[in-house]
């Protein structure tokens, strides 16, 4: 890999601009991994990564679309305020109500959402089929909205908990008239997390319980978590959380918050530059950041 200041030199009038929006941004690992990636494939391309407040958010676009960026990721709090600002939207953020990726159509603004995708990629390229699976999901937020959609297309059944249960309820029914599946949301009880456990094949945690500070939170008690089962927690700060360690002391196969924010990453590259993601070169970029940071567990 070549270093940063030789790419930097490269940098001319025809390098398109790629750059991640949010407030607040300073810990972004966008431009690690998007960087990493122009790179490997010598792609005339730079990401960055700008502040944007609320109230700035309208101006940052026209900004976005007066200077030619070529693509932008969307983070909090902008994901559903910024779809009033583009173009097009593609029918999936549409339905979700977010957008975390847009593309520059020749002037175009268009909106997509990749952390539905982004999830499903990580499970699968860790060797987790989904069809035919029953899946627990915890949480019904932004994250968890967007993967429920894409997830209920592929398992077999998917149960939805959420501390606030009528979101989980309503989610739930958008997706089975939507998708004509085994659906059901319900209360993220302790009781009923343990029993729903039982049945399951897939656990994802899209909860932010066992985030950074609170690293030594789960909702999940060890001695539910079996051999057999997967468990995806989105959470990558910590890069392994209570609830994965336990899963892993148990035998349970665990994919780690990093997988999916590599590929949700790899699916907005693909979006921007029509190249298939050098995703190995994403995540070890993103690990080595981490390590840096002194953030690896
Ligand atoms: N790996 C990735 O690429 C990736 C991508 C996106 C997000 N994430 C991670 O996923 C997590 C959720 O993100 P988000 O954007 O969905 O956040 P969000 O919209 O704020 O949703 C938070 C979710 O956590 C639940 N929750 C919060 N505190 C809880 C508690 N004490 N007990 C039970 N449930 C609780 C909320 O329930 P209520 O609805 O009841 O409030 C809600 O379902 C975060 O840790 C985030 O870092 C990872």
């Amino acid at each position: 890999m070549r270093l940063w200041g030789q790419f930097r030199t490269k940098i001319s009038g025809r390098t398109k601009v790629c750059c991640v929006i949010g407030d607040p941004i300073e810990h972004t690992l966008s431009p690690v991994i998007h960087n990493a990636a122009f790179e490997e494939l010598n792609l005339d391309f730079v990401y960055l990564a700008f502040r944007v407040r609320r109230e700035e958010l309208r101006d940052a676009i026209a900004g976005a679309k007066s200077l030619d960026i070529h693509g932008l990721n969307v983070t909090m709090p902008h994901k559903t305020a910024v779809m009033e600002h583009l173009d097009e939207i593609d029918s999936t953020s549409r339905s979700i109500g977010a957008v975390n990726t847009i593309l520059n159509a020749g002037g175009r603004l268009v909106g997509y959402i990749t952390d539905g995708v982004g999830a499903i990629n990580a499970l699968k390229e860790n060797g987790v089929g989904l069809e035919g699976k029953k899946m627990l999901l915890l949480g019904a937020g932004g994250a968890g909205k967007a993967i429920a959609f894409n997830l209920a297309q592929e398992v077999e059944e998917l149960k939805i908990l959420n501390r606030t249960t009528q979101k989980a309820k309503e989610l739930a029914e958008v997706l089975r008239k939507k998708f004509n599946k085994k659906v059901s949301g319900n209360s993220l009880s302790s009781e009923l997390l343990k029993n729903e456990l039982e049945e399951a094949d897939i656990l994802v945690n899209a909860t932010s319980v066992g985030m950074h500070p609170d690293v030594h939170q789960s909702l999940v008690d060890p001695s539910w978590l079996r051999p057999d089962l997967c468990v995806m927690d989105l959470i990558y700060n910590p890069l392994e959380t209570k609830l994965a360690k336990d899963a892993k002391s148990m035998g349970a196969k665990v994919v780690s918050g990093i997988e999916m924010l590599v590929y949700q990453g790899a699916a907005s590259f693909e979006i921007w530059t029509n190249h298939p993601a050098p995703v190995k070169v994403m995540k070890q970029a993103v690990l080595n950041k981490l390590s840096e940071l002194g953030t690896l567990s």
